[in-house]
């Protein structure tokens, strides 16, 4: 069982600047609460509750005002600061120490997921004992991801970075799963062209020993990107059209700990008086009234 996770949550935000400027990207809004709660979210419907946020350097601060620790939430949250943005694979060298010789995940502070059946998709893939697992998903612009091809039988046979040519439709998505080699393998790989170690060089390692495996988020899923300022706005509508048609909330930290029973009333009423008087508060209420 995976029970260690790893969110990226650093980067310059330099496409989303001057919103970025003072703020990190990852806890600028979708719809009504911090990007960073939805990948937290997948980690702990995961039931990985032991978790290091990898934040940029000078930013620790912002993050612990929101995030301050684990406590309330059920879960632990051990920071780090990263220096400069040196790509996806250097959380696993900054993280060694928190890794240990443990498995792990990893999933992008700006990737949001969505979709039926996701949960136990994601508490299968934690399952992963060597080796280690990407979840592909169909996208109309492969250009912009790490691309997948798989043979008939699942098999991936080919990974590339931001393809200029196409070959396959099949983005590899900001969520992973390694088994504890993935360490040494980060140590081992080199800057690509573009100056940073590269996650796709990484999963080739993987390939090479025949150790990587696919799943899929499929039709009935959502991936949704948080690259640029028009998909923040496009997926925080995505967020607010299911929230205010169904009345329940995606990636409500303190319900899915409540609903785990990792918490109990107590946490999320001292939640409702740190969030103080708010819609956000409203709903916590609903939950433990
Ligand atoms: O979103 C999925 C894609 O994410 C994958 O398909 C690609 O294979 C993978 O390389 C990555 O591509 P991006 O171009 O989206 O990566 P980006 O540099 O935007 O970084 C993704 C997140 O990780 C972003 O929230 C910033 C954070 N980050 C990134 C780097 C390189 C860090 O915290 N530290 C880093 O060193």
């Amino acid at each position: 069982m995976i029970k260690k996770g790893i969110i990226l949550s650093g980067g310059m935000g330099t496409r989303m600047s001057p919103l970025t400027k003072a703020v990190n990207k990852q806890l600028l809004p979708i719809y009504d609460k911090p990007l960073i709660f939805y990948p937290l979210s997948i980690l702990m419907l995961a039931n990985i509750r032991d978790i290091l946020i990898i934040v940029n350097k000078g930013q620790l601060g912002q993050y612990k005002k929101i995030i301050p620790n684990g406590k309330n939430l059920g879960i632990k949250i051990n920071y780090i600061e990263q220096s400069s943005p040196r790509g996806l694979p250097d959380a696993f060298i900054l993280g060694e120490n928190f890794i240990k010789k443990d498995n792990v995940s990893l999933i992008l502070g700006d990737n949001f997921f969505y979709g039926q059946n996701l949960t136990q998709k994601l508490v299968n893939c934690t399952k992963l004992k060597r080796g280690a697992k990407v979840l592909l998903h169909k996208v109309s612009k492969p250009e912009l991801y790490g691309v997948a091809k798989v043979n008939n039988s699942n098999k991936i046979m080919k990974i590339i970075e931001k393809p200029k040519k196409y070959f396959s439709d099949l983005a590899i998505t900001g969520l992973y799963f390694f088994d504890n080699k993935v360490v040494d393998y980060s140590k081992e790989l080199k800057p690509s062209k573009r100056g940073e170690l590269e996650i796709t060089d990484l999963l080739n390692k993987y390939k090479k020993n025949k150790k990587l495996s696919a799943d899929y988020i499929g039709r009935g899923g959502a991936w949704l990107d948080t690259g640029s300022i028009e998909d923040f706005y496009k997926t925080s509508s995505f967020v607010s059209a299911i929230e205010n048609r169904q009345g329940f909330k995606i990636a409500c930290l303190e319900e899915i700990s409540f609903l785990k029973r990792w918490i109990g009333k107590k946490e999320i009423r001292d939640q409702i008086k740190f969030y103080g008087k708010c819609e956000y508060s409203k709903y916590l209420e609903k939950i433990i009234s």
